[in-house]
């Protein structure tokens, strides 16, 4: 595949390498620098391109998705923090005709989770002496809070208990690549169930495998429910 990377961070640098490793070619990266305001993206620059990968800021990645969609060039975008602006995308990408995966998270192991969590969340509202909680850490760098994780998690957990509110709480500090746990807390006893990603690997490595995916597809589509088929 040819793809194109917007932001050259953390995750930009990570994916260039795992798809250089894969066999894909790199063929367009861009970071702030050049697009402030995704004057970067155009017809000449993702020419050839199959997909282009967005991990940038919440700020700049409409942008990206209108730029890009207007070009015709399916994406994968793992920014997160945009969720309120989900249903313009989802119309943006709709009517370009475009393939779309996005994700507050591209590990398998947290989508995994997610399933799972849902399932405790069912067994738990049956018991009222539970009350349910989410707490998650990342590293210092991060600019949303809660992670994009978290707020899945909160929506999973808040439809089971039929709009419930869900205490959630955030922490900032060093290196950590990430954190998330669900707890359940009765007067008797408490359950906590966390995931902890080791780096940035899984994030990057599903990343890939979305833009692998979603080459030649049309529609929009979240990174769980590809994995589910
Ligand atoms: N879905 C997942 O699995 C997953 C996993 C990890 C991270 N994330 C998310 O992905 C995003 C990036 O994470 P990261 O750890 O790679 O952060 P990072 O190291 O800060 O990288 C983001 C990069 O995007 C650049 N950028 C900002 N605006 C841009 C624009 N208009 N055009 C091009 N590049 C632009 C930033 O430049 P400056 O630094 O100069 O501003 C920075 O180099 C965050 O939203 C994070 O929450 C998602």
């Amino acid at each position: 595949m040819n793809l194109a990377l917007i932001g050259y961070g953390k995750m930009g640098r990570l994916i260039e390498e795992l798809a250089t490793a894969r066999g894909h070619r790199v063929a367009f990266k861009v970071d702030i620098d050049e697009n402030r305001d995704g004057q970067a993206l155009t017809e000449q620059n993702l020419r050839g391109v199959d997909v282009a990968i967005d991990f940038t800021t919440p700020e700049a990645v409409v942008r990206s998705v209108e730029r890009v969609t207007a070009l015709g060039v399916n994406m994968v975008v793992g920014t997160t923090g945009w969720m309120n602006q989900l249903e313009a995308v989802r119309s943006m990408v709709e009517a370009k005709g475009v393939g779309f995966v996005y994700g507050s998270n591209f590990s398998i192991g947290v989508n995994l989770f997610f399933r799972l969590m849902e399932a405790a969340a069912a067994q738990f509202r049956q018991h009222s002496q539970y009350d349910p909680w989410i707490y998650e850490i990342h590293h210092r760098a991060k600019l949303d809070a809660p992670s994009g994780t978290a707020l899945k998690l909160k929506q999973i957990l808040e439809k089971a208990y039929e709009g419930r509110e869900v205490s959630t709480a955030s922490n900032r500090a060093g290196a950590i690549p990430g954190e998330h746990t669900v707890g359940f807390d009765s007067e008797a006893d408490t359950l906590t169930f966390t995931h902890t990603a080791r780096s940035r690997l899984g994030f990057a490595s599903g990343a890939l495998h979305a833009a692998e995916w979603v080459r030649g597809k049309k529609g929009f589509y979240e990174f769980s429910d590809i994995l589910s088929g």
